[in-house]
């Protein structure tokens, strides 16, 4: 028998009015997995988590998680599924240890138990007893996380957990869905940062305006990005220009800045800089751009473009 998938979502399609915000979309989620829907702005991917939670229903498609539908189970669909769409919601004048017993009573009594462990799994155990009127963004992100896990779920679903946190807020959020990960939990999530999904998901699949740009595992992905970027700044920027003419595999170009901008495979970039340095022309700076990643994000994500191997 094949595994039961934890989430099996099969062309769905949206539409409020004449727009169609999730057009045939296919996401399957394994058991286990961090999973990433990636997309920009506008592209679905709050439209596609609402319907998992069945706050709106498809125009068309099967929804399944572990196995069950809305039609046929109706609310039992969430057993062991927990998250938040856009932002968790608090009460701002209880502290944040209040909040969660209240969730936790409404959720069936036995939660409370797990308040302390939660409360520690997402690093907010010193400041509990704050109210949540007080707390920073990041701090509630990681309260609705810690909201979730109070019902110990096998499928945990976050939009954008780190939309609008700071660095070390993005550093600390991406840490704890690793962790999440780590200890078997399957996460779903999504995401308008290519970095992101790079460093904590196995499987992506990027929207563009409602459809998939690209389906499949982070591996692939990394084969199908261009070659890294960098903006060069020299003291002589016309020699510097003369010495590419040496290195046929790299690509050094003028932006509109009037920067110059080399691209090609890493090692033939250092090779060519260390060539530079050897010519006596002063480096004044070098700073990759894009990653190769970000680039095909664009690139993917961008309705003019098309890119060889996307879905
Ligand atoms: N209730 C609604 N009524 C009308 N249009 C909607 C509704 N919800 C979403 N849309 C539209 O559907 C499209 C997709 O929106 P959605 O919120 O799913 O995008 P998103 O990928 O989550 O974007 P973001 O990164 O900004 O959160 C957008 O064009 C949006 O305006
Ligand atoms: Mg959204």
């Amino acid at each position: 028998m094949t595994e039961q998938l934890a989430v099996d979502a099969v062309g769905v399609t949206k539409s409020f009015g004449s727009l169609r915000a999730v057009d045939d979309i296919t996401v399957q989620v394994a058991p286990g997995e961090v999973y990433g829907v990636l997309g920009p702005n506008g592209a679905g991917k709050t439209t596609f988590l609402r319907m998992l939670f069945g706050l709106i229903r498809p125009d068309a498609g099967t929804i399944r998680v572990f196995g069950r539908t809305w039609e046929k189970d109706g609310i039992n669909v969430l057993d062991g599924v927990a998250g938040f769409i856009e932002s968790p919601k608090f009460y701002p004048y209880l502290t944040g240890r209040q909040n969660l017993e209240g969730l936790a009573l409404l959720d069936g009594g036995d939660r409370a138990d797990r308040l302390a462990e939660v409360l520690e799994v997402v690093d907010l155990t010193d400041r509990a007893g704050d109210k949540v009127s007080g707390y920073s963004y990041g701090m509630r992100q990681r309260l609705g996380v810690a909201a979730s896990l109070l019902r110990d779920p096998r499928l945990l679903v976050l939009d954008e957990p780190a939309n609008g946190l700071d660095p070390a807020g993005i550093r600390d959020m991406r840490a704890l869905v690793k962790r999440l990960a780590g200890s078997g939990l399957t996460v779903l999530l999504s995401s308008h940062h290519m970095d992101e999904v790079e460093e904590i998901c196995d499987n992506v699949t990027i929207m563009r305006t409602g459809s998939v740009a690209f389906h499949g595992t982070i591996e692939k992905l990394r084969t199908m990005a261009p070659d890294p970027g960098y903006a060069l700044s020299t003291g002589d920027d016309v020699r510097a220009r003369e010495v590419a003419g040496r290195h046929p595999s790299v690509a050094v170009t003028t932006d509109p800045d009037a920067e110059l901008v080399v691209t090609g495979p890493r090692d033939d970039v250092a090779a060519y800089v260390a060539d530079l340095v050897r010519s006596g022309i002063r480096l004044d700076g070098f700073i990759a751009t894009r990653t190769p990643l970000e680039s095909l994000f664009f690139m993917l994500t961008d309705a003019e473009s098309s890119v060889e191997g996307a879905a």
